[in-house]
């Protein structure tokens, strides 16, 4: 029985080192331990046919050899649950090393700005559309009553593609195209990028507007000043100074720029507004009875109003931020403050 005992340890041992996974950790310990059939129960059964007076020595023996492979597996089970846990092994990788950080991006302060804006004109009943960057001279200009040589034509420093073809200047060719395809009622803004050549801390050559237009019957000034000041005072704040001043665009008459109190000094005049205590924001006007004749509209059944703003502007201004350039040049630090 000694030997017996011997060759079982010698064997459950060279078996116990051949495990490298725990799925071979059961099988083991049924074969070895298990109280069932396990190869040291079932030698342990044999002492009550020993003689007595070995059977002290050999009981001891026995008990000694199922101590040593039990605390054995049990010292295998940690060692593989540990391996486990640290994961596989990889080359000399530290697996004690803090997580690297993964920045989280984040929208561009331009886009949040403008989906704000939409978002306001949403709640208005406006629907939004889109349209193309490349634009034609009769969008551009034509169909908005700038003909060839006009001079509103300089305030635009456009950027030609060819002799027909240019990247808008504003995202009033919209109006045009919208017009031309649908019937009145309407009520839609178009926010986009537009270009001109011009660059310096208050202009960037490509930058972001919203136009937005309403057409139906009976469509009068007060409209249009009581939708632009609904939507100023909830992009701005509730109390803000909005005022219309008299101005000209080919494609609304009247026209007017509309100024709000400025929102870094609170009116008293600071550098941002200039010292008048106002910021120019956007232009408007009821849309100019010629661009709806252009488009097939009848202008004594119908009339409308237009307007157009710079998402750049009413960010800087929401931000306090003094240099347009700042939104273009890409610098994180910039960039992850809002
Ligand atoms: N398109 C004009 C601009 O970019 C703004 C504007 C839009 C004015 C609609 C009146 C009506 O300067």
């Amino acid at each position: 029985m000694e030997s017996e005992l011997n060759r079982l340890r010698e064997e459950a041992l060279s078996a116990l080192a051949e495990i490298t996974d725990s799925t071979g950790l059961e099988p083991f310990r049924v074969r070895y331990l298990g109280r069932k059939g396990g190869s040291l129960t079932t030698v342990m059964r044999k002492l009550a046919e020993v003689p007595k007076e070995e059977r002290p020595r050999l009981g001891a023996l026995a008990n000694s050899v199922k101590k040593e492979i039990t605390s054995l597996f049990e010292k295998k089970k940690q060692e593989l649950a540990d391996a486990r846990d640290a994961g596989p092994a990889v080359g000399n990788l530290d697996r004690s090393l803090p997580g690297r950080y993964l920045p989280v991006g984040k929208l561009h302060p331009v886009t949040q700005v403008m989906e704000e804006i939409c978002s306001i004109f949403e709640g208005l009943g406006f629907a939004i559309a889109e349209g193309p960057d490349v634009e034609t001279d009769h969008y551009n200009f034509e169909a908005l009553n700038i003909p060839k040589h006009h001079p509103a034509r300089d305030m635009h420093d456009t950027f030609y593609v060819s002799d027909s073809i240019l990247l808008r200047t504003h995202t009033s060719p919209m109006q045009a195209r919208i017009m031309e395809n649908q019937e009145p009622p309407l009520r839609y803004i178009a926010p986009g990028k537009v270009y001109r050549c011009d660059s310096d801390i208050t202009h960037t050559p490509m930058f972001v507007q919203v136009e937005g237009f309403l057409v139906d019957r009976q469509v009068s000034f007060a409209d249009l000043k009581g939708v632009l000041t609904s939507f100023l005072r909830r992009m701005f704040s509730k109390d803000l100074a909005v005022r219309f001043r008299p101005s000209f665009f080919p494609f609304t008459e009247p026209s007017a720029e509309v100024d709000i109190g400025c929102v870094i000094c609170g009116g008293k005049g600071c550098r941002v507004c200039k010292r008048t205590g106002w910021i120019e924001i956007l232009g408007s006007g009821l849309i100019d009875p010629e661009v709806m004749k252009m488009v097939g509209y009848d202008p004594d059944e119908y009339s409308g109003f237009a307007f157009g703003l710079g998402v750049e502007r009413i960010a800087m201004l929401k931000y306090g931020i003094d240099d347009i350039r700042l939104y273009y040049e890409n610098d994180l630090r910039f960039l992850s403050q809002f």
